[in-house]
């Protein structure tokens, strides 16, 4: 991974990129309403599939080195990556992350929201209104020349300066027709550091922000990641292209 290049894109990928991306924000949207106590996460996911289907594209999480479901449903304590389950239900008060990703003809769009079940505790609430500004503050870094270590160190500031932590093992990621790749886009870091930014490069920023330590433990599933003090985890997630200009969100409902 650190000595791989780094794809850039067309002007007509960088718009099928846009195409996948605008499908995976209507996902979301579309999920969002089932968000409610009692519904399973497993109803979700099912839900989530055959909306897939429908639209003609695939879902990109379904076997990805053997994960066994569509989308990702992380609930409270669970980082990332937390398998649909039909006995899981959810309950008022709840935090989940659902994170999709759609393959439309052959391109990822990678999305993912921290949601509230019912009514979120004051700290839920801060916790994931922090999540989505460290998102919106590490996007507002992007711009041809600037560094990796500024989308980071901005993150990391914000979410540190509230009292949280950034998680580490988890990062973002290179997107195009492979689901991972170069560049790897840390939540943390240092201004000035890192590689250059430049037009055509397209890839996720995904920060994890917990509220209490940043450290991880995998669940013996493989996949299943949780905080180690089983504190609150909230994750945002968008797709971005670098523009001459600066950047552009890829995973947005509309234009
Ligand atoms: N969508 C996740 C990401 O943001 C990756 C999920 S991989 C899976 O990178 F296998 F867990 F689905
Ligand atoms: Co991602
Ligand atoms: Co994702």
């Amino acid at each position: 991974m650190a000595t791989e290049t780094i794809t850039l894109l067309s002007k007509r990928e960088i718009e099928k990129m846009r195409q996948a991306g605008r499908l995976a924000a209507q996902l979301l949207d579309y999920l969002a309403p089932m968000v409610t106590p009692g519904v399973s996460t497993l109803e979700i996911n099912d839900e989530a599939e055959r909306w897939t289907q429908e639209k003609g594209a695939k879902s990109a999480p379904l076997g990805y080195n053997g994960f066994p479901k569509s989308i990702c449903t992380s609930i409270n304590e669970v980082i990332c990556h937390g398998i649909p389950n039909a006995e899981e239900i959810l309950r008022d008060g709840d935090i989940i992350n659902i994170d999709v990703t759609p393959i439309l003809d052959g391109y990822h769009g990678d999305t993912s929201r921290t949601f509230f079940v019912g009514t979120p505790s004051p700290v839920a609430k801060k916790l994931v209104e922090v999540t989505e500004e460290c998102l919106t503050r590490g996007i507002a870094e992007v711009k041809p020349g600037a560094r990796v270590g500024d989308i980071g160190a901005a993150i990391q500031e914000y979410a540190e300066a509230n009292g949280f932590s950034v998680v580490r093992d988890f990062v973002g990621h290179g997107i195009n027709r492979i689901f991972h790749t170069a560049p790897q886009i840390p939540h943390y870091g240092k201004r000035g550091k890192g590689k250059r930014l430049r037009e055509g490069m397209v890839f996720t920023i995904e920060p994890m922000i917990n509220e209490g330590t940043w450290e991880a433990t995998v669940l013996n599933d493989g996949w299943t990641a949780i905080t180690k003090d089983r504190k609150l985890s909230a994750q945002f997630e968008h797709t971005i292209a670098v523009t001459e200009s600066g950047v552009e969100i890829l995973t947005l409902a509309s234009e």
